[in-house]
């Protein structure tokens, strides 16, 4: 019988029955190697159930059996737990917190009974267990494998039946026939889908921690999303000790929520008030601040976002946005431009999201435009004023989902009046309301006539 030969490209993932010697996916040059036999005799693969067709009425899933990890914001981000079987990916980028936040999920996991085995292919057995120690997650349920080889580590959970398994990092792991280097695309597909074997048989989780960089490109991740169950991504600022944890893919459950962490002296801790958190050295009452109520996740956030409106002296001012889409701030700009009457041609301008978070909500247009009109105007807006609502082209203000809940969290954090959308200001919301109908009327805010 003759073997079909699969060519695919190492640089993105791209497959074709002949070799070529420039990908059509993603114009890499020379980039084409021959598919290895493995993924069409994968174990198990021979013992496919029979297709069955079954009504839709009669196909109420059983719900999922999730393990609680322990850790408070994983588990919300996960659903209430791991589930059993499944394949998750952490993703973040390297020196993001992600070996020291599983290490701790292992920890809180393990039980006598059923281990936690953390697979280290990057740090020796000794580094991780002084990274335990610092932590707090020295156990003896805890076992560390330091091993590269993915038929070696499933060798040794033949001898275990653990409550988790943690791969740290994938990009480490190598199948021994898979003639390619660690963290080359052929390696990542082939150890994702020996994990993803034993997790469907051997029923614990298995989370497999990938690194990712600022532009999401290094082999692996982006090619993983589509192989495992859950995607969850570690993220943060350099230099800020802020970690938000959430899903991007979840098929027991949302995607929606999220979690903080800080990233301190013994590891990773939970943060249980994040808007008091983020607010903490808030400059009330300075031109350019202005607190914004977003919705991430199912809670409500409040965070200061501060703009600066400077004199540029470049032919192209600057443009800098952080924690905030670029693009939408570009747009924030024109539509200020044309209703306000305030000019930015001939200015840079910056905006941050302090504390090094990042959101991309709608609902923070009004408090991102607010504080650009305070810096440009250099009058701030009333210390006491969180503002939420999304701003549209024509310069309109739109109310956004869950007012209610977002006044309240500002209520909770002293906040004594909110500056939203017509429609929201209407609605009952439970503090005093300004409500902006236009992107105009924001000049009526840093005037201080903002009852
Ligand atoms: P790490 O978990 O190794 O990141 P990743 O696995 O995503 O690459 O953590 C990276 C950084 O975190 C490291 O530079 C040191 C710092 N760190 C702390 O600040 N506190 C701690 O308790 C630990 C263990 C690490
Ligand atoms: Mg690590």
């Amino acid at each position: 019988m003759r073997h079909e030969v699969l060519f695919f490209c190492t640089s993105c993932g791209h497959e074709s029955r002949k070799w070529i010697g420039q990908c059509p996916g993603c114009g890499a040059w020379n980039s084409f190697a021959e598919q290895p036999r493995a993924p069409r005799s994968r174990p198990g693969a021979q013992a496919r159930p029979k297709a069955v067709l079954v009504p839709v009425s009669e196909a109420a899933a059983s719900p999922a059996v999730r393990t609680a990890t322990g850790i408070d914001g994983v588990d919300r981000v996960l659903g209430g737990g791991l589930v059993a079987g499944s394949l998750v990916l952490l993703a973040g980028e390297p020196g993001i917190g992600k070996s020291t936040l599983f290490l701790q999920v292992a920890a809180a996991m393990a039980r006598p009974d059923a281990p936690a085995v953390y697979v280290t292919g990057e740090e020796s057995a000794e580094q991780v267990a002084l990274r335990a120690q610092r932590t707090g997650s020295v156990s003896s349920n805890v076992l560390l494998l330091p091993e590269t080889s993915c038929q070696a580590v499933l060798e040794q959970l033949r001898s275990v039946s653990p409550a988790v398994v943690v791969i740290d990092s994938i990009q480490t792991m190598v199948v021994d026939e898979v003639d390619a280097l660690a963290g080359s695309i052929a390696q990542v597909r082939q150890v994702a889908a020996h994990f993803q074997t034993w997790a469907k048989t051997g029923g614990a989780p298995v989370v497999l921690v990938g690194h990712v960089t600022k532009e999401g490109t290094i082999a692996g991740p982006k090619l993983l999303e589509h192989l495992v169950d859950v995607v969850v991504s570690l993220e943060g600022e350099p230099g800020h000790d802020l970690r938000l944890l959430r899903a991007t893919k979840n098929r027991f459950g949302t995607v929606a929520e999220l979690a903080l962490f800080a990233m301190g002296e013994r590891g990773m801790e939970g943060v249980l008030n994040p808007s008091a958190w983020l607010l903490e050295d808030r400059q009330a009452g300075a031109p350019g601040s202005a607190v914004a109520v977003a919705l991430e996740g199912t809670a409500p956030l409040l965070v200061e976002v501060q703009a600066l409106v400077a004199p540029s002296t470049l032919g192209t001012p600057r443009r800098v946005a952080q924690g905030f889409e670029g693009s939408r701030l570009a747009l924030l700009l024109a539509v200020l431009e044309r209703h306000t009457g305030l000019g930015f041609a001939d200015r840079d301008v910056y905006v941050n999201l302090v504390g090094g978070i990042s959101l991309s909500e709608p609902a923070l247009d009004l408090a991102v435009a607010a504080a650009l009109v305070s810096s440009a105007s250099d009058r701030a807006l009333p210390a006491d004023l969180a503002v939420f609502g999304e701003i549209g082209l024509l310069g309109e203000v739109r109310a956004v989902s869950r007012a209610a809940e977002r006044a309240r969290e500002a209520a909770a954090l002293g906040f004594g009046r909110v500056a939203v959308a017509g429609r929201d200001a209407a609605s009952e919301l439970g503090l005093p309301a300004v409500s902006i109908h236009r992107v105009g009327e924001l000049g009526r805010l840093v005037a201080g006539q903002g009852g």
